[in-house]
Formats: C-alpha cells, structure tokens, sequence
C-alpha cells in the first residue's frame, strides 16, 4: 500500500539542522533552528532545572497516569505566567501538550471541529510549521501583511488593511512576542488596535507564544495578549517552554481556550477528548519541572536571573551584528537588527547569496535568509558581518 505515498518533504529548519549536522568542517556557523545558544555554542541544561529535577526525583512517589489534560499545578502555574490577572481563571480552558507545536496542532483541530469553514489568517511571514499545522487539519488559510522589508518594522497599515477582510467567526493567528522569523513585534498599541478591530469584526485571536522572556521580559512581553484577554469574548492561546526554559526535548507546551465562564467546562472536556484522540496523557516530567521552578520562590528567581541573561545576550548580539555590519558595509541599512526582538530576524539576502554564505563560508541559515541570533557570538559576528559583505558587493 505504502508505493503511493508521494516522496516526503522535509521542513526547511530540520532539513537545515541535518545539513549542519553533516557539514564537516569545522568553524561551521549554525543560525538555523531556534534554539538558545552560549557564547561557546552550547544549549545547557539550566541550573534551575536541575535543581527542580534532583526534588523531583527525590520526591516523585509514581509515575502512574494523571488526567487527560495533564498536572494540574504546571497549567496553573503556566496560565498565570502567560495571562497574569487579565482573566478569572473559571474563564480559562486549559490541557497540557507535547510541546508548544502540539498545542498549536490541538487548537486547529479543535476550530475544526467547532467551526470547519473558519479561515485561519496568519501573518505573510510566520513560523514555517504553522502552515502545515494548519493544514493537516485541513482548515483555510490566508495571509495578512505583516513586514515592511524595506525597514525591517511592522506593514502596520497593510496589515491592519488585510485584517479588514477578516469575517466573523474566522481565527487570526499573532505571535505573542519575538515573531518567528521577523523579530518585528508588537506595539501594546497594536495590540490594542487589532483587538478592537477583532471585537467588532467578530473573529476569535489565536496567539501562540513561544518565546515568552526572550523579547522584554515576562510580563511585557505578555502584555499584548493579556490585553486581548482581557478585551474579548473568546481567544486561543498555545504556549511553549522549550525556550525559556530551555526543555526542547522535554516538549512541554499548553494549549488553552479563553471562553465565557459558563463555557469552560465543554471546552475543557474537548480538549481532554482531543489530547485523548492523539497521545491521551501529555508528557509530565517537563511540566513538573516547570511547576516545581514557578511554585518555589527561590527557583524562580534563579530562573529569572538565567532567563534575563540568556535575553541579554542574545540582545548584545543584535547590537554587535547591526554594528558590524554597519562597519563592513559601509551602510545603516542593517541597523533595524538591534531595534527587533527575540532569536530571529530576516535578513535581506538573495537565495544565491544564503547559498553562497553556506557553500564557500559554512554559514547555516535558513532559506529565506532567517538566522539565530542566538547562534551568534563575539568570534563569529564579525565572520558573518564580512561574508555578508562580500555576496552583497
Ligand atoms: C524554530 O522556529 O526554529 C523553532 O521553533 C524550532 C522548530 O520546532 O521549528
């Protein structure tokens, strides 16, 4: 049966992290998948995880199944992370999931199976796998503006333009913050805009947040979607801790509806019935750890701390890249890399360039000229800065 499956395609960020990984040579500079790095290219455990994994080991008396959407101690610890106060909890509607791609993957099944004709709108630019996330459960989707190239900032005027023709009952996917391949985020009167736009066109905000800490901090890089929150009806949310708590491999994500308080318990037993449908209990041991980190004084200030420097200095690379490149061209042109947040930003090169820097200077990013800032450090903004000069000239 299998001979008419068509050949696979792989995604662009792991077909690039294979790439890496066979490319001998060395001094290899890897901007592709996002994933933090130190300034010696590692990606450590942090010290606050450890310490919540050495109690859990100590403490953890079973490992015998919980409920179908998880601990009940990480989604509230989490919910209070992502919304704060902005609403009551009897508001929240939340399940755990295998990573922040899962909780994305459930709240597209889940509009499908409340309303399948929803269109699904995401920025022009956006996560690579949202597009598929979105498609395999078959929803529609189009595209709003989202990046003026020529300055690296917001198309706000075109995006609120296309947010127009938004009709009631379709779902507009935003990124929380440190927009993912932009680094264009949100003002907080953006987010006010869109909201107000959203509530009299009818349509549901579905935000996925994968980088909450990684933009201003915490709390403000929560603010846009708190206000949302707070503003209408009903919102989608998928949150991650692959980043900001460095537990990639762990998948340790959350996917919550935001609905009228009297709806909360069917969107809660749904979305149990979704997880069941696919992995029944979601992963626990990295839900703990991040409940065990929010739940302790003491860890979560240790946490913060290594949250903030990893923020810092993925910042200090912004600043160092758009500095040198300032230098090595001759031209302001790249100064909006310091201005924008969060790991990624887009960089104005041809595919023959992006080839060209992997081909002859072993400089990995992805196709559309997305790069880590993160998998940058002193030794190799200056490498970068000067082959980009070159395919430039
Ligand atoms: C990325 O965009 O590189 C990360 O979110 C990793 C992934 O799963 O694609």
């Amino acid at each position: 049966m299998f001979e008419t499956l068509p050949d696979p395609k792989l995604d662009g960020i792991i077909a690039l992290m294979q790439a890496f990984a066979d490319d001998p040579r060395m001094g290899k500079i890897d901007l592709g998948v996002g994933v933090y790095r130190d300034t010696s290219g590692r990606t450590p455990v942090m010290a606050a995880v450890k310490a919540a994994e050495a109690r859990i080991v100590e403490e953890q008396e079973s490992k015998s199944y919980l409920s179908l959407a998880g601990d009940a101690a990480f989604l509230e610890t989490m919910r209070d992370l992502l919304l704060g106060d902005a609403v009551p909890s009897a508001r929240v509607a939340a399940v755990g999931t295998p990573g922040g791609t899962s909780a994305v993957r459930q709240l597209c099944e889940l509009i499908r199976l409340a309303r399948p004709e929803a269109t699904v709108w995401v920025s022009e630019q956006t996560w690579p796998n949202h597009v598929p996330l979105i498609r395999a459960a078959r929803l529609d989707m189009r595209p709003y503006r989202y990046l003026d190239r020529d300055a690296g900032a917001l198309d706000r005027a075109g995006m609120m333009a296309d947010l127009e023709q938004v009709a009631a009952g379709d779902v507009v996917l935003l990124h929380g913050c440190c927009h993912n391949p932009t680094g264009v985020d949100l003002s907080l009167q953006d987010w006010a805009e869109i909201a107000a736009l959203l509530e009299r066109r009818g349509a549901v905000p579905f935000v996925d947040m994968a980088y909450q800490g990684f933009g201003e901090g915490l709390d403000a890089d929560a603010g846009g979607l708190r206000h949302l929150a707070a503003r209408v009806p009903e919102m989608l949310l998928s949150g991650s801790c692959s980043k900001n708590f460095g537990l990639y491999r762990e998948r340790v994500g959350i996917a919550m509806a935001i609905v009228p308080e009297g709806e909360r318990g069917r969107l809660a037993g749904t979305l149990a019935g979704l997880n069941r449908q696919v992995f029944a209990f979601p992963p626990d041991h990295g839900g703990r750890v991040v409940s065990t980190i929010l739940g302790d004084p003491g860890l979560r200030v240790m946490w913060r701390q290594e949250l903030d420097a990893m923020r810092e200095r993925v910042a200090e690379n912004r600043r160092g890249l758009a500095d040198a490149l300032r230098e090595a061209t001759g031209s302001d042109r790249f100064g909006f890399i310091a201005g924008q947040q969060g790991m990624f930003s887009l960089l104005p090169l041809e595919p023959a360039q992006i080839e060209t820097l992997r081909a002859e200077h072993g400089i990995y990013m992805l196709g559309d000229g997305r790069v880590n800032m993160a998998g940058l450090n002193e030794a190799s903004v200056p490498v970068l800065a000067q082959a980009m000069a070159g395919v430039l000239r």
